[in-house]
């Protein structure tokens, strides 16, 4: 798949670390000029300078999911860079502590549905404009969970969240797809970053017992799936969800 995404503008949000910072290095080496984005201004920066570093383009630019005036201009920035967007990944999202549904309170629902679910409607509704125009294939990846398939007791509000994600894919997907646009979302199983930091080590442990390769997945093992959906090498594909779970079925 290296060079697939020759001088296509790539964005990532939350490419500040985990699985955003692996998609932005897997992309940059397939081509792409990659905006990095992250609310966190340092590790962004950081991503930048990392791509920075092989030689290839990469820019950093501030932007808190959570607000409907950050990603709107995080759009229109990176579309200045060469006259659209190719290539969206909306993969900005956080965890949290878990809860039983009853406990929760609204503005902890709130808070879950506004950083993980309209933050990405937020993405599409501002990213789609600028893409799909003058022959250039537009795809978009959201990035969902296996927490959004099925039942999650603890994890309420984010696997409802992460639902809603596969189900904007696939109605964005179908109003898209005579627009030259691609929508797909990637479901990643239990993966080693720091959203899992909530589990402590024997919760981790127990954690990795139920999953059938026997150990948590890798950032740039759910990146690898990640760039070959944002790729042309996935023309025929759009409105479809996968898993990338190591086995685990919920
Ligand atoms: N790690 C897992 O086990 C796992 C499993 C399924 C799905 N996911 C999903 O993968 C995505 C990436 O998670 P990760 O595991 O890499 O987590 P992570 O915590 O390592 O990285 C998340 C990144 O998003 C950024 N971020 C958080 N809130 C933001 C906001 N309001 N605006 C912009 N950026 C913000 C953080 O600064 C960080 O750089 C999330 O959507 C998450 O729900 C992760």
């Amino acid at each position: 798949m290296n060079g697939s995404l020759k001088e296509a503008i790539a964005v990532v949000t939350g490419g500040g670390a985990g699985i955003g910072r692996e998609t932005c290095l897997k992309l940059s080496r397939m081509g792409a000029r990659v905006v990095v984005s992250d609310i966190d201004k340092n590790n962004g920066e950081e991503t930048a300078a990392l791509i920075r570093t092989t030689g290839a383009d990469a820019w950093f630019f501030p932007a808190d999911v959570g607000s409907e005036d950050d990603v709107k201009k995080l759009a229109k920035a990176a579309a200045e860079h060469n006259g659209g967007i190719d290539v969206w990944v909306s993969n900005a999202g956080i965890g949290g502590t878990p809860k039983k549904l009853h406990k929760l309170t609204t503005e902890e629902w709130n808070h879950m549905m506004l950083l993980d679910l309209t933050s990405v409607f937020w993405s599409h509704k501002y990213a789609v404009p600028h893409m799909g125009k003058k022959g250039r294939e537009g795809s978009i990846v959201n990035v969902a969970s296996i927490a959004g398939l099925g039942g999650s007791p603890g994890l309420g509000p984010y696997a409802v969240a992460k639902a809603g994600v596969v189900s904007l894919t696939q109605t964005a997907a179908l109003e898209m797809a005579k627009k030259n646009v691609r929508v797909n979302a990637v479901c990643p199983g239990w993966v080693q970053t720091k959203i899992i930091d909530f589990a402590g080590e024997s919760v981790q442990a127990e954690m990795r017992k139920q999953i059938p390769i026997g150990r948590f997945g890798t950032p740039s093992e759910i990146a690898s799936l990640i760039g070959f959906l944002a790729s042309p090498e996935s023309s025929f594909i759009t409105g479809s969800v996968y898993r990338a779970d190591g086995g685990i079925k919920t």
